[in-house]
């Protein structure tokens, strides 16, 4: 099975956005986690955007030599060199150098000719060749570049020395078919010269799925965040890339370094270094990503998992499936909580105990187990107490 390189960028265009800076420690501690999850490219920051971007290269590239570090640079000779010292003391570096394609960037962000875009691409390229073997070119804004122009530049980047040609969709317009054109038709251009890479914002909701396009038309390596932090909306989450890919194989017949069991306990550590969490009902991380309310779905979930949940939650890291009790849910998952909490009612028991139960739901967003046990102890009293 093709193997699809995941790149991680949480240390960088995800620490880049607001509430989500870390200070050298933390991106240590991140890393340590990115390492053990298995990611195949760790990108660990902006070396010439501050100080603290530099020294969390360096300090990541000595600390796990095995790893592909990245330091990030824009097609400048300042820029590269600066992400080049980072890296003087990695084994694996990866010099990622950036320029926009598109001419809404070239009119009105860097006043230059496309011709002027191409030459500096390729020196860029060039430069960096001389300080690493391994070169990354981002083609930023690619998807609002003439497919025709972004052709060209890709085939002189790789003709310049570059192994990876990123494409990304910087400010997330692609939509997913579109997008697999574009990246299948550079694919193809490039054939086995180059690895063709993504990187989707998620403005309009799409990052993962125009991942996923990408992949199916060919491009093998993802970058993506945990948790999708990025710039405005995010980058496409690592952990809903991954698992698409391993749960839908039918359709994504790839293979990710991935650890998967890993994926919950890195969403956790991010949360507690970074100023907020992911929405409760985040795919994958998400409070809510395996919880059952509803008395239906609770009652098939107890009936058998696969009726509601398409992914073990342990294989995620997610310690058991969750069912929260509140007014939609049934008799079949309170009396399933009752014998957790240590009861075992009689029928007439559990009847009087679910009136009460749904006359409390009605009132609150979710009922607690506290408040359960209360009930249940009003009316069977302490001595029905299981052991
Ligand atoms: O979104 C983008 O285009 C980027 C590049 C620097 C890769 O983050
Ligand atoms: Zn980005």
């Amino acid at each position: 099975m093709s193997r699809v390189y995941i790149f991680d960028t949480t240390l960088r265009d995800g620490e880049q956005s607001p509430g989500c800076s870390m200070t050298t420690p933390e991106k240590m501690r991140m890393a340590a986690h990115l390492v053990d999850l298995g990611v195949d490219i760790l990108e660990a920051g902006f070396p010439i955007a501050s100080e603290g971007d530099f020294e969390s290269v360096q300090a990541i590239s000595r600390q796990y030599p095995w790893v592909q570090v990245a330091a990030l640079a824009r097609a400048t000779k300042l820029d590269i060199e600066r992400a080049a010292e980072s890296l003087k003391d990695a084994k694996r570096p990866r010099i990622h150098t950036f320029l926009a394609t598109s001419d809404i960037h070239l009119k009105y962000k860097l006043k230059k000719s496309r011709e002027q875009v191409l030459e500096e691409a390729a020196a860029a390229v060039a430069l960096a060749r001389s300080y690493a073997d391994d070169v990354e070119f981002s083609a930023e804004d690619a998807t609002r570049t003439d497919p025709d122009f972004l052709e060209r530049v890709s085939k002189a980047v790789v003709e310049a020395g570059a192994r990876t040609v990123n494409l990304p969709d910087t400010v997330g317009f692609s939509v997913p078919d579109e997008y697999g054109e574009l990246i299948g038709r550079i694919a193809k251009v490039l054939g086995d010269r180059a690895i063709v890479s993504v990187h989707c914002h998620d403005d309009l909701g799409l990052a993962a799925a125009n991942s996923l396009a990408a992949v199916k038309a060919g491009a093998r390596q993802v970058e993506c965040t945990i948790n999708g932090i990025g710039e405005r909306a995010g980058n496409a989450s690592l952990e809903e890339v991954v698992m698409a890919i391993k749960t839908r194989n039918d359709r994504y017949p790839f293979q990710t370094g991935i650890h998967t069991e890993k994926l919950y306990p890195a969403s956790q550590l991010l949360s507690s270094i970074i100023a907020f969490g992911p929405q409760p009902n985040k795919a994958i991380v998400g409070e809510n990503a395996f919880a059952h309310e509803a008395g239906i779905h609770q009652d098939g979930y107890l009936k058998e998992k696969s009726t509601y949940e398409i992914i073990d939650p342990q294989s995620v890291g997610v310690p058991e499936g969750r069912l929260v009790l509140g007014k939609h849910s049934g008799r079949h998952a309170l009396k399933k909580r009752t014998e957790d909490l240590g009861f075992d009612l009689s029928k007439e028991e559990l009847d009087t105990v679910y009136h009460r139960f749904t006359l409390l739901a009605d009132r609150k967003k979710g009922v607690r187990n506290d408040e359960i046990l209360n009930l249940v102890q009003d009316i069977v009293g302490r001595a029905a107490i299981a052991n």
